[in-house]
């Protein structure tokens, strides 16, 4: 497995794969791999086949944070990282330095902005205005230097994954974007890195929302008419205000082709939550 760090280096391997006609295929991460990481990793594989190239890109992205968040205490774990790809079967690791991405301070200094203007505004685009901006950016980057036919994001960050599909097809950029499902604990709560910053007192109620999505569920099943969304969102937010440490930040129904909010929801559209433990802030969705 090579380990790269330049740009340069990146984009002369992603052409020189890119030109043997097999898959190129890339896993973007910001590192502090896990199960559900691994499971992206394993479908990148499985999509590149025995004669194409896969490539996982592990880079804490500055721009799609915003000032005060947790961009500079953000988990890493290089070593456990490269571990696990090796173990995987990629076949590199792009591993950039933050300047080697957005160089600074030179004739050369960063100054181009990626931005997807309508499925980018709802849900994590509200509470973080920028976010988007800075994930369309360096994917948009990403795809540049690796060349890639085909690249694996994972449902876990749905609004991500819609707004990196559309940015693909608006852009005609010619790779295609998969989906990988969400991996859980057993206990429901999706895998994340940002799990490592709950206390243990707060872990256990981080399940809430699981919980909430698993109601969601069933009240859709189990009703003969379309549900009222301001309804079931004022019974979803009585359960997180109910639960130890929990903040709710929000609770929307959508259409799953167009992030458009649901006054009434109907089997087929999609819930998404953002609850805050702390200074941790946690998403997660599902179909319904
Ligand atoms: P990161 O949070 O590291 O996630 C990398 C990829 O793993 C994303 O596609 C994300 O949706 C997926 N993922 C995270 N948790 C998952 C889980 N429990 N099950 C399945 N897949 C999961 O998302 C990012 O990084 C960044 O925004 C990035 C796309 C790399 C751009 O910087």
């Amino acid at each position: 497995m090579k380990r790269l760090t330049s740009s340069r280096s990146m984009q002369r391997l992603g052409l020189s794969w890119r030109q043997t006609g097999a898959p190129v295929v890339i896993v973007p991460t910001m590192g502090f791999l896990h199960a559900g990481h691994a499971a992206l990793i394993r479908e990148g594989k499985r999509l590149a086949g025995k004669k194409g190239h896969l490539v996982v890109s592990i880079f804490v992205n500055p721009t799609q944070f915003s000032p005060f968040e947790d961009f500079s205490r953000y988990p890493r774990s290089e070593k456990a990282d490269l571990e696990l790809c090796q173990a995987l079967g990629a076949n590199a690791v792009f591993i950039p330095r933050a300047s080697e991405i957005y160089p600074k301070q030179t004739e050369t200094e960063f100054s181009t902005f990626v931005s997807e203007e309508r499925l980018s505004g709802t849900m994590e685009g509200q509470s973080r205005p920028t976010h988007f901006r800075g994930v369309a950016t360096i994917v948009t980057i990403l795809l540049n230097l690796t060349q890639a036919t085909h690249a694996v994001f994972g449902e876990k960050d749905f609004q991500q994954f819609a707004v990196i599909r559309k940015l693909v097809q608006d852009l005609k950029i010619p790779s295609k974007i998969k989906m990988g499902k969400t991996v859980r604990e057993p206990d429901g709560l999706a895998l994340s890195s940002r799990n490592a910053y709950l206390s243990p007192q707060q872990r256990p109620h981080a399940t809430i929302l699981w919980q909430c999505i698993r109601v969601t569920k069933k009240r859709i099943k189990q009703a003969s008419k379309p549900v009222s969304a301001t309804k079931l969102r004022r019974q979803l937010a009585k359960m997180i205000e109910a639960t130890p440490h929990a903040k709710l930040d929000y609770i929307e129904f959508f259409d799953p082709a167009t992030l458009a909010p649901v006054n009434s929801i109907q089997s087929g559209h999609r819930i998404a939550l953002a609850v805050r433990f702390g200074r941790t802030r946690l998403i997660d969705n599902s179909q319904i």
